[in-house]
């Protein structure tokens, strides 16, 4: 039995989508257990790049089972735009389960969700805009409407039509932004494509579990996005971290095997929120154009900055990670000098911990401890050995820091550049 749990390890964007296609190919299910279509996993199959959004990366592989799990929101037609890039590259997608508990996200949400960013103005959280708050926070207030709930016409409108009168009581705005008529056709429509894939998800995969299978659950966001444990309020709303697994995909906590952490060898931000390792000048720069620092849903260009050590360790904590998959290490390739955080000062104090009181964090400043870079391009490697030692130097120092090992080190975009450790 092995149910691998990939979880990011920072702020998102760690590379999850690609360690996810390389690893799906070992595995009978991939599934996602939590957030929507705010992640954007960029993987690059066969010469070909796919950004996946709702998509677990195991749709690359027909035998294998991609599950979208009772935790996650679901933004239908964002959800059948994906599928039909998917089908004209010629993945047909016949192997896609989609849970009747997951939230629809809704275009009110979407709407609300830019009307929540515009209202909080200078502090704004930064978020891709795609309704994920409004949706969780509809689904915590109980008036949210299921994926099931799609399926049955009749009790579609009745709930559509009584949320619709909520939010235009809630949000004077919210008038001609959105057109119930419309809606109601378009996911009527939606309703059909989707309804094939629909069955109960948990009861599947807790058969594949007692049938041994592999499964593979594929983290959206990182741990520093969770709606607990993360830098709240700049976070997302869901839980992103593994205790997500178990309530996002409806199996036993015990059934999980491995946790693995998926981390880039520097740290990127997108949003707002309080980063201490941030680079603002030439080093963030190269970091963004070296690494394509740009977000894969919102174009945005992502904050660049040294690794964080705290956080890790937090992450390690948190997750309980069996081994840690560095990702982008070919990015720091021509570097004279690499940093890592390996502790914060707060009132000239030494934290060696990262501290869960949000008033601490916004005022630490990071402490480094500095390694020499390497020059050597490094994409080509295929081992370790390969690797230049002052880069063999930093990796070993990160496991000793973190107490976790690393288990695979990626170093290029393509789903087979990985060295396994
Ligand atoms: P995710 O959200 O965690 O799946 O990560 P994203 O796809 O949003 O961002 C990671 C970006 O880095 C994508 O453009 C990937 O194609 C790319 N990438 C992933 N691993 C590597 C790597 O080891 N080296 C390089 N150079 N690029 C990578
Ligand atoms: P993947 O899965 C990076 C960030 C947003 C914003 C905050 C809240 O690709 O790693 P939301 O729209 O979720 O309400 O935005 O969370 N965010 C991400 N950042 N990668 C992601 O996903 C993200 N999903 C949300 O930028 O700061
Ligand atoms: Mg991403």
């Amino acid at each position: 039995m092995s149910v691998t749990v990939l979880v990011g390890a920072q702020w998102g964007d760690e590379g999850k989508g690609k360690v996810s296609c390389y690893l799906a190919r070992q595995a009978n299910i991939v599934a996602r257990y939590s957030g929507g279509n705010n992640a954007g996993h960029t993987v690059v199959v066969d010469g070909q790049t796919f950004k996946l959004h709702l998509v677990p990366s195991g749709i690359f592989y027909p035998e294998t089972l991609a599950i979208l799990g009772s935790g996650m929101v679901i933004d239908p037609a964002a959800f059948i735009e994906e599928l039909s890039t998917l089908q004209a590259a010629g993945y047909p997608c016949k192997n896609v389960r989609i849970s009747p508990l997951a939230h629809l996200v809704l275009p009110y949400h979407h709407e609300i969700d830019k009307l929540q960013e515009k209202s909080r103005g200078a502090k704004a959280l930064g978020t891709t805009r795609k309704g994920i708050g409004p949706a969780y926070a509809d689904k915590a207030e109980r008036i949210g409407i299921r994926l099931g709930d799609l399926l049955d016409e009749v009790k579609f409108r009745e709930k559509f039509l009584y949320n619709m009168e909520i939010k235009r009581s809630r949000y004077r705005d919210l008038n001609g932004a959105v057109n119930p008529n419309e809606i109601l056709d378009s996911y009527k429509r939606y309703a059909e494509v989707i309804f094939p894939m629909v069955t109960d998800t948990s009861k599947l995969l807790q058969e594949a579990i007692a049938k041994k299978q592999k499964i593979l659950c594929e983290g959206a966001q990182g741990t520093m996005l969770d709606v607990d444990f993360g830098t709240y309020p700049y976070v997302t709303s869901s839980a992103t971290t593994a205790g997500g697994v178990a309530s996002g995909l409806g199996i036993p906590p015990q059934s999980v095997t491995e946790v693995l952490g998926v981390t880039k060898a520097y740290t990127t931000r997108v949003g707002e929120g309080v980063f201490p390792t941030e680079e603002t000048g030439k080093i963030g720069e190269f970091l963004r154009e070296q690494g394509g620092e740009y977000g894969t849903t919102t174009g945005r260009a992502r904050r660049c900055g040294w690794l964080d050590g705290l956080v890790l360790k937090y992450g390690a904590r948190l997750n309980g990670y069996s081994g840690l998959i560095l990702t982008k290490l070919d990015v720091l390739s021509g570097l004279e000098e690499v940093k890592f955080c390996e502790a914060y000062e707060y009132k000239k104090e030494r934290l060696d911990d990262f501290p869960i009181e949000m008033g601490i964090f916004a005022a630490a400043a990071p402490v480094y401890r500095s390694f020499p870079g390497w020059k050597e391009d490094i994409t080509k490697a295929k081992k370790i050995s390969d690797l230049p030692k002052s880069c063999r130097n930093y990796l070993a120092f990160i496991e000793e820091y973190t107490g976790v090992p690393i288990s695979h080190i990626s170093i290029g975009a393509d789903r087979d550049d990985m060295i396994v450790a």
